[in-house]
């Protein structure tokens, strides 16, 4: 009876303990480094709300704020969706947007907009990508709105996008689908027609934001409508976007190894956008489509996946992911609204708190566990920060467990390490429901997204370059190495 004993003993201990090697200096250890945008995670905003969100929702400036505290850079946004292939300009209203409803939770059907509208979007300090209409074949309309767009964004204005999720257009019976056989290639000769008119009627070369499918690759991809560029369609591209919401059960959705292999649907396309020279975006992402699901999209756990996702798209060198926020009051996946806070908000802080001002970042697992570990580098190529995750699902009821991470290659130089962790009591708490997330003990005020609370950090002692951290089921530790 002995033996078996001691196997299950050993079993346990190699389980429970779980060890990562941090390099000493980016570039080493046979890992992928990413390069970093200044603001690898930003924020899109559904076309018709976007003047709500600037000027009718209190939280929307300081919740954009507070990563700038972090990076020194305004998040980037962009404005587009659903609602962009169903708008026009219109040269003479003096209204951001014109539109009406039946009721406050619809997203309008047809809607107008004025110069007003890139007026606004050109008072934001960030960058500014502007999604513009395509479905209705009105080209002249959107290069009118273009000229607009790159006159009141100005320098800010990263790109435009010309038609929003092509591959739904026959169902929604765009225009620009009548009497055509629309298919992956059909699109794609439309999008290079569009980017040589629209790029050469502004005058810019390195202005669009190209694809913007939905649809999973390789049907619907950068890499298909890449191969059906020249030199002249493919000067006016800047950047390659797809779309993504992956939906599941909180638990499926927050699991990293679902996170990962979710992200690598992407390789080829990110593979051919940077074989020529240019960025991929995930340019609409958010946990599930249709303004998110209420049993998912509001959790911490969301939280835990927006974290983990924003991170393995960078470390798969999708430059910048930009999470979606709909109508105004009718969205559950939203980091914000008018009244409360979402969790998901905290998972993007403390992603955005691990890349803050670092130049390259890795990851130390292979992406087929429950647990991650993130490292980020400075510009010095020396690391910065490690983020550890442990992504089993604790849903408030039983035992949560814990996870041991061993760091080592820490440096003998070290003694003690300073930590924050992002926690909450399950993976189903809700802000709404009396149950806020925190992130070194902090928390962000429902309304306003001010930062409160008292700043706390761990400490644990480094010895031999090497410590142990204790990581709960459903949590993240952040862990400061500068
Ligand atoms: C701001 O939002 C409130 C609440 O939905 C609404 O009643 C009001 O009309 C909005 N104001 C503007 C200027 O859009
Ligand atoms: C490039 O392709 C476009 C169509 O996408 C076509 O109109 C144009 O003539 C082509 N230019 C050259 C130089 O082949
Ligand atoms: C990301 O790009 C860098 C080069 O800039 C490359 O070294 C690295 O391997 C790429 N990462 C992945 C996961 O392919
Ligand atoms: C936000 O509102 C919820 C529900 O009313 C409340 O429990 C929570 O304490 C409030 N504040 C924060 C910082 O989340």
């Amino acid at each position: 009876m002995k033996t078996p004993l001691l196997t299950t003993l050993c079993l346990t201990a190699t389980a429970s303990a779980i060890t990562f090697t941090l390099p000493p200096k980016v570039g080493t250890n046979g890992l992928a480094y990413a390069p970093l945008d200044p603001s690898p995670i930003g924020i899109s905003f559904e076309f018709f709300a976007f003047p709500s969100y600037f000027t009718n929702v209190t939280a929307t400036q300081q919740c954009l704020s507070n990563w700038k505290s972090l990076t020194g850079t305004w998040p980037p946004i962009r404005i587009g969706g659903t609602t962009q292939d169903r708008a026009q300009y219109d040269a003479k209203t003096s209204a951001y947007v014109v539109y009406s409803v039946a009721d406050p939770k619809d997203a309008p059907a047809t809607l107008t907009f004025g110069p007003k509208f890139m007026t606004l979007a050109g008072q934001y300090e960030g960058r500014v990508v502007v999604g513009l209409n395509r479905g209705k074949n009105n080209i002249d309309n959107t290069i009118a709105a273009a000229k607009v767009a790159v006159a009141e964004v100005g320098k800010s204005l990263l790109a435009v996008e010309l038609g929003n999720e092509p591959e739904y257009w026959v169902k929604d019976k765009q225009p620009i689908t009548s009497g055509v056989n629309w298919t992956p290639a059909t699109d794609a000769a439309s999008q290079n027609n569009w980017n040589i008119r629209v790029g050469s009627a502004v005058g810019k070369t390195n202005i669009i934001q190209a694809g913007n499918w939905n649809d999973a690759p390789p049907k619907w991809g950068a890499a298909q409508l890449i191969a059906t560029e020249n030199a002249t369609a493919r000067q006016y591209v800047r950047h390659y976007a797809h779309h993504n919401y992956p939906g599941g059960t909180i638990q499926s959705l927050m699991t990293h190894s679902n996170v990962a292999k979710n992200i690598r649907t992407f390789d080829a396309d990110v593979a051919a956008a940077r074989a020529i020279g240019k960025e991929y975006v995930l340019g609409e992402t958010n946990s599930v489509s249709g303004g998110g699901a209420a049993g998912v999209s509001p959790t911490f756990g969301a939280a835990l996946w927006t974290m983990d996702y924003a991170l393995r798209a960078t470390y798969s060198n999708i430059s910048r992911t930009y999470f979606h926020h709909g109508t105004v009051g009718n969205c559950q996946y939203c980091f914000w609204g008018r009244y409360s806070m979402g969790a998901p908000y905290y998972g993007a802080y403390a992603a955005v708190a691990l890349m803050a001002g670092a130049s390259h970042l890795t990851a130390l697992d292979t992406g087929s566990t429950n647990y991650a570990a993130y490292a980020t580098f400075d510009s010095k190529g020396v690391p910065l920060r490690v983020l550890l995750y442990n992504s089993g699902y604790y849903a408030g009821s039983g035992t949560r467990t814990s996870q041991s991470f061993t760091l080592t290659g820490l440096g003998s130089s070290l003694s003690s390490i300073r930590a924050k962790r992002l926690t909450a009591a399950s993976a189903t708490s809700r802000v709404d429901q009396g149950s806020p997330p925190s992130f070194g003990g902090q928390q962000f005020e429902n309304g306003s997204c001010a930062m409160s609370g008292t700043e706390m950090f761990e400490s644990t002692s480094v010895v031999g370059g090497q410590t142990t951290f204790s990581v709960k089921a459903t949590e993240a530790l952040l862990v400061y190495l500068q």
